[in-house]
């Protein structure tokens, strides 16, 4: 009875799992502070998303991570045709064609030797409007690579115009964009840095949200829906199931939430110190974040839990 009446349903098609590919390693490489998560090389990607794909998860989110001496000040590998998550776009679109939806962080950070998710000026700080002409070229270029979307995660004001105006005129008016709208400067990313090899000194509290603040989001999702975006997200995911919410009940268009690095490793560690059931936990976190309003959930636990949500559990 209790499944007959559940208000809150989840389904594999609506779970987006985050994949990471590296350059320059001949076997995935682990990442200590995310267990079960791999930096892939280019033949573990395949198999990986292939596996993915055929759990019934309905899209995939990559994020190149490049050899650190193809690192510079401005990202340039990031848009580069033969760099490595454009490299991983082609085989994954060539392999699965329109099977999933295959997603591509439009960002920074993980081409830059700074860390930072725009470019700098000589004082240091993120330049915003220089900034954009970088991600005009990353979005074109992972379309081009065969990217369904294109998702603008470094937060500068105008992003989303920028992107869709890049991609109208390169040819690619398809290409859907999932925008970053809400995102937050969070403790909860420190895994990822680890992920992609981030050499970030400082934070990103001059671009990111403050966690204080509610009502920025809001105004954050207004422009982004005004400049074109086809989705929007909130990230992290379970410190901010507020904002989820405010922003599913403001938004008329699909809603993703990501449950990040932090929020998935705190789970893990937990479980491994027999503090917690990890499989329950996990299922709850991402549950509660559909609850909130997201109907696209990114999290790394993505196919387990889609395996999870095939077997029908009779006693509920
Ligand atoms: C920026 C980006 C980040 C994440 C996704 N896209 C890092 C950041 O903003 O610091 C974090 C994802 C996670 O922590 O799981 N390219």
């Amino acid at each position: 009875m209790r499944r007959l009446v559940a208000q809150t349903r989840l389904d594999p098609a609506q779970l987006v799992l985050p994949m990471f590919v590296a350059d320059g390693i001949d076997v995935p490489r682990p990442i200590t502070s995310m267990p079960g998560v791999v930096n892939h090389t280019l033949d573990s990607l395949r198999l990986a998303a292939a596996e993915a794909v055929a759990s019934g998860v309905g899209g995939l989110m990559l994020f190149g991570v490049p050899r650190p001496e193809d690192k510079d000040a401005d990202g340039t590998c990031g848009a580069r045709p033969d760099g490595i998550l454009n490299r991983a776009l082609t085989m994954l679109r060539e392999d699965l064609g329109d099977s999933t939806v295959l997603m591509a962080d439009t960002c920074l950070d993980e081409f830059t030797d700074h860390g930072h998710c725009g470019v700098v000026d000589a004082a240091g700080r993120v330049d915003n409007d220089a900034t954009l002409a970088r991600y005009r070229e990353l979005a074109v270029a992972q379309a081009r690579a065969g990217a369904h979307v294109v998702s603008p995660s470094g937060m500068m004001d105008g992003q989303v115009a920028a992107i869709r105006a890049a991609l109208d005129e390169a040819g690619f008016p398809e290409v859907a964009i999932l925008a970053y709208t809400a995102k937050y400067a969070s403790a909860f990313y420190g895994p990822f840095r680890e992920a992609v090899g981030s050499s970030l000194e400082g934070d990103r509290r001059t671009y990111q949200q403050d966690p204080a603040n509610r009502t920025e989001a809001v105004r954050e999702l207004l422009a982004d829906l005004d400049e074109g975006a086809d989705m929007v997200m909130v990230k992290p995911a379970m410190s901010y199931l507020d904002i989820v919410r405010e922003v599913a009940d403001l938004a008329d268009r699909p809603v993703a939430a990501y449950q990040i690095s932090g929020e998935y490793s705190m789970i893990c560690a937990a479980a491994e110190r027999g503090w917690i059931d990890r499989d329950a936990a996990l299922d709850e976190a991402v549950l509660s974040i559909v609850r909130a309003g997201a109907s696209i959930v990114l999290t790394y636990a993505a196919v387990e839990i889609a395996a999870r949500l095939r077997r029908v559990d009779p006693a509920g």
